[in-house]
């Protein structure tokens, strides 16, 4: 069976999915997206994401590309015709295809693009079990990190430089040592008394949906939570750390620049979010 991805209006083979090449995403990354995920035949919190993706679209003055009833029908068949239980479903709208001018197109009509692929579950319960590596990398992002646009390309050197360093994840990090967020996900920490600390979403990062979540099922299960900055220093003498993301749910981390957390080895508090996460979460069933 072929994969198949969403595009303007069409359902067509992965393997032939085209953009034309004045599009505006691909010339100045003047677009949006959104990762919710699959779980066990359902999208995941996907009110909150297109809540979301409603205000990254207001920031930018762009149109959505379609009603949203519609547009969760799309996402609801793509995840469908390629028979994703278990995985991630992915939606971009840019503004549109014009020839190529800085300034906004007065007709341009925004283009859609949504793509679903199978993850095994499996995958991230055993990196969970293991837990990952962070690598700190400063920050050099611009300020609208609250928007989810597609210009992605520090995110992009940050998240391959940790690799290099045999790390999973980069966290970005401000010039007085303040932990922003990762290069694809938010930073949490949990102090020696247990409460969970990860930094205001006012500005400077991105209000992750999956972050939002555990919120409330930190308070289901009686956390407490300290919505503040952390520094590297403190996250590298914390009980954990751990990130959060619609792809990662609650993955425990292990190491931040090749020193352990603790004793090495994922947290208890990190794990027990990560279970009861799919007890709250919204599911959207397809
Ligand atoms: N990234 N911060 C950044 C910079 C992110 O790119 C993401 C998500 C998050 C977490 O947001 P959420 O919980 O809504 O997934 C935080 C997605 C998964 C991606 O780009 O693949």
């Amino acid at each position: 069976m072929p994969r198949i991805a969403y595009v303007n209006g069409r359902y067509v083979r992965h393997a032939d999915a085209r953009v034309h090449v004045e599009d505006r995403g691909y010339q100045f990354a003047d677009g949006v997206y959104e990762v919710c995920e699959v779980a066990g035949g359902a999208i995941i919190d996907m009110t909150r994401h297109l809540d979301r993706l409603d205000r990254s679209l207001r920031e930018l003055a762009m149109a959505w590309p379609m009603h949203r009833g519609a547009f969760e029908f799309v996402l609801g068949e793509v995840v469908r015709r390629n028979r994703v239980h278990d995985g991630l479903v992915y939606l971009q709208v840019t503004r549109g295809v014009a020839s190529r001018d800085f300034l906004f197109p007065a007709d341009a009509k925004p283009s859609m693009v949504v793509t679903a692929k199978k993850v095994a579950p499996s995958l991230g319960a055993a990196r969970a079990e293991a837990g990952i590596k962070v690598l700190t990398v400063p920050e050099t992002r611009w300020e609208r990190v609250d928007i989810k646009t597609v210009g992605l390309l520090p995110n992009v050197l940050a998240k391959q430089k940790a690799k290099e360093a045999g790390a999973q994840e980069a966290w970005f990090v401000d010039p007085d040592g303040t932990v922003k967020e990762g290069g694809s996900s938010n930073a949490w920490i949990v102090t020696a008394d247990g409460a969970l600390v990860t930094r205001p979403a006012e500005f400077g990062i991105l209000r992750g949906i999956t972050r939002t979540t555990l919120f409330e099922v930190a308070a289901k299960l009686g956390l407490r939570i300290e919505e503040r900055g952390f520094t590297v220093a403190e996250a590298r003498a914390a009980r954990e750390a751990f990130i959060s993301s619609a792809t990662t749910i609650a993955m425990p981390v292990v190491e931040i620049d090749g020193a352990p957390i603790a004793n090495g080895h994922p947290g208890s508090v990190t794990m027990s979010l990560r279970q009861a996460f799919h007890d709250l979460a919204e599911r959207k069933a397809l």
